[in-house]
C-alpha cells in the first residue's frame, strides 16, 4: 500500500492501481467518459507532489493535440506507485454530467508503454 492525496486528503491504495480509480475509489466523482483510454482527457489532474517522471505515448500524444500538455496529467495513464498529490479538475459535480462515464479497466489502457517524460518532450521539438 502507498499513500495518495486527493484534494489535501490522505488515503491507501494499493501499488499498481490506476490512478484514475484509485481517486473514484476513495469517493471522488472525477471524469473517465472515454473509459480509460486517453481520449477524453476529463480524468485530468493536476499534480501539486509526487508528479511522475514517465508518460504513456497516448497521454503525450492526447495532451499535446489538446494543447494541454505540462498543463495537467491524465489520471487514466498513470499507476500508483509512490505518493501522489493531486486536484482533480473535472468532476460530475463541476461539469454537471449524469454519469462519470464507462468504467475504466483495472489496468492502463491502451497497452501502455511508459517514456521518460524528457525523452519525449524533446521528441516534439
Ligand atoms: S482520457 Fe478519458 S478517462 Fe482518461
Amino acid at each position: 500500500m502507498l499513500k495518495i492525496t486527493v484534494n489535501g486528503d490522505t488515503f491507501e491504495a494499493p501499488e499498481g492501481k490506476r490512478l484514475v480509480l484509485a481517486i473514484r475509489d476513495h469517493g471522488v466523482h472525477i471524469g473517465h467518459r472515454c473509459g480509460g483510454f486517453a481520449r477524453c482527457t476529463t480524468c485530468r489532474v493536476e499534480f501539486e507532489e509526487g508528479e511522475p517522471d514517465t508518460m504513456t505515448r497516448a497521454e503525450f500524444d492526447r495532451l499535446t493535440a489538446k494543447g494541454i500538455l505540462g498543463q495537467v496529467r491524465l489520471s487514466c495513464q498513470i499507476a500508483c506507485d509512490h505518493h501522489m498529490s493531486v486536484r482533480p479538475l473535472m468532476t460530475l459535480e463541476s461539469e454537471g454530467w449524469t454519469d462519470t462515464g464507462p468504467e475504466p479497466e483495472p489496468g492502463v489502457t491502451p497497452e501502455a508503454k511508459w517514456y521518460p517524460k524528457a525523452q519525449l518532450f524533446k521528441a516534439q521539438v
